[in-house]
């Protein structure tokens, strides 16, 4: 089992999250935060090229040719969070019903929050809608942690570049690394200073950056050695003492 009480900053795991999941006491997470495959492989035409310009990428990454159903979270996810607690989750237009589906019967309240992407990939062909949304669905239960602040700050609406510049890792670059801003937006709503916040695809670390930066504990998992290596060293910069595991449990 993870010692959750003895974490100081964060505890990162190198495995396959529904393994993992399985050591993470009761009731032991305040907020679920996390960004799973999206099931979008069926969808894909590849990357697209052109004469005059680099191709775009519109590949299929690796993980998500593994096949991923929201009902494969649900009965872990409600037994690891406090009854205080919510969730938070990155989810493609095509996920949504399916989310809805195994989530909404099983918390009080389920909604969901936009994210427009002011800076969307172009669509040089014109010839469609560019992909300029992303939604996040949540749910919690009553008496839940809710900091509230004003109602003009309060739309279930966010708007933010995607992850470009400084903070946009270089090697390995992810590439679906999401923004600290939007992180730490849901972060501040959905919990408290040396809460717990879980995710279980952390990918380069994003949602850990965002916790450190705001005074929770972290706890990630991710399979890939390289982003996960990624994200340790990037949480390393963020604090100097930090505890990691590999998936047999052993500090790395
Ligand atoms: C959409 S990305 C998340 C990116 C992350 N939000 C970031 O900002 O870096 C999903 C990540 O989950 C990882 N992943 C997929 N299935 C997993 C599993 N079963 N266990 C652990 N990690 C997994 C993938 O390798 C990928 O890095």
């Amino acid at each position: 089992m993870i010692n959750v009480n003895d974490i100081k900053d964060y505890s990162i795991i190198k495995g396959d999250c529904f393994e993992v999941i399985k050591d993470i006491p009761d009731k032991s997470i305040d907020l679920i935060l996390c960004d799973p495959p999206y099931n979008l492989a069926s969808y894909s035409t590849g990357n697209m090229k052109f004469d005059w310009r680099h191709e775009i990428n519109n590949d299929v990454a690796e993980w998500d040719e593994i096949p991923f159903e929201p009902k494969m979270l649900v009965d872990e996810y409600k037994r690891i969070l406090k009854p205080n607690g919510n969730i938070f989750i990155f989810c493609s237009y095509n996920l949504l019903g399916k989310f809805h589906e195994a989530f909404d019967s099983e918390f009080d309240t389920f909604q969901f929050m936009v994210w427009h992407k002011t800076n969307p990939v172009p669509n040089i062909r014109k010839s469609s809608f560019l992909n300029s949304c992303e939604l996040i669905v949540c749910m919690w239960n009553k008496g839940h942690i809710w900091n509230f602040t004003k109602q003009s700050e309060m739309h279930n609406f966010i708007e933010a570049p995607i992850c470009m510049g400084n903070e946009r890792l270089k090697n390995p670059k992810h590439p679906t690394q999401k923004p600290v801003k939007v992180l730490k937006h849901i972060i501040k709503i959905a919990s408290n200073e040396n809460s717990v916040v879980f995710d279980g695809f952390m990918g380069v670390g994003s949602t850990g950056a965002a916790a450190m930066e705001l005074n929770r504990k972290f706890i990630g998992v991710e399979m890939n050695e390289e982003y996960f290596n990624a994200a340790k060293r990037r949480l390393d910069s963020t604090v100097n003492n930090s505890s990691c595991y590999s998936n047999e449990g052993e500090i790395v």
